[in-house]
């Protein structure tokens, strides 16, 4: 009865967002399958995520977006110091479907949303990219981040929140976009969101466990 509404609220939230990948989707926490042999998780780390707040899908209306409640996690856990991706515009809060249409035509464009500030990802060894999944891609601010800075032998490890498409291929994304850095796709984390907005002790749980596989300490 459970796994029914469960699979009933992922297929709507499939057909509401047009989403196209629903049959492999998990809406559990999901550690992907290890597939690089070289890692080096050693040096200085950063934590660099965009998360959205405001009406969220599944969770109502949220003051701290689910995949910065996982960056917090994260920073923490690993002793990494923590920067925020913020558009320049940001995406409506009081209504998730206008904030839906503005990203879609993002998506569709490619465009790359100016953002505020910025981190010297160059002085840092190991770099955390965390953000919602949005139709099988990271927000398009991401990319504008990525795009600015020199990834060369940088260690990037993704991790993401969703609501039943897991990493989707994301992380083969920002492999892509992060040149010359070892992406490690295949071990990064995903985390249902609604889990990390109400299932708190769950969510750090498996940030703990993952950051362990990786052998990843302060
Ligand atoms: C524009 C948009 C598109 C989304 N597309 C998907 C999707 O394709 N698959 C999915 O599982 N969840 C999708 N979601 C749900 C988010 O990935 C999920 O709620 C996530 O935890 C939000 O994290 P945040 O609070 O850090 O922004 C989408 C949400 C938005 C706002």
């Amino acid at each position: 009865m459970r796994y029914g509404m469960v699979k009933m609220l992922l297929i709507g939230l499939c057909s509401l967002l047009g989403m196209n990948s629903c049959g492999a989707a998990s809406n559990k926490t999901e550690e992907t399958k290890n597939t690089n042999t070289e890692m080096n998780t050693d040096g200085k780390k950063l934590v660099v995520f965009f998360s959205h707040t405001g009406e969220n899908y599944n969770v109502g209306y949220i003051e701290k977006g689910n995949t910065h409640i996982i960056a917090d996690m994260v920073a923490d856990a690993a002793g990494a110091d923590i920067f925020e991706i913020v558009p320049e515009k940001g995406y409506p809060k009081d209504s998730y479907n206008e904030c839906i249409d503005i990203a879609k035509k993002e998506l569709q464009a490619d465009v790359r949303p100016a953002i505020k500030g910025d981190v010297k990802v160059e002085d840092y060894d190991v770099i955390f990219i965390g953000y919602p999944n949005w139709w099988g891609n990271p927000p398009m601010c991401v990319y504008t981040f990525i795009e600015k800075h020199d990834w060369t032998g940088k260690t990037v490890i993704p991790f993401i929140t969703h609501e039943g498409s897991g990493m989707g291929g994301t992380d083969r994304k920002i492999a892509a976009e992060c040149k010359g850095a070892n992406t490690l796709t295949g071990k990064g984390l995903a985390i249902q969101g609604k889990v990390a907005q109400e299932n708190q002790a769950a969510a750090q749980k498996s940030v703990e466990k993952w950051l362990n596989n990786l052998g990843i300490t302060k």
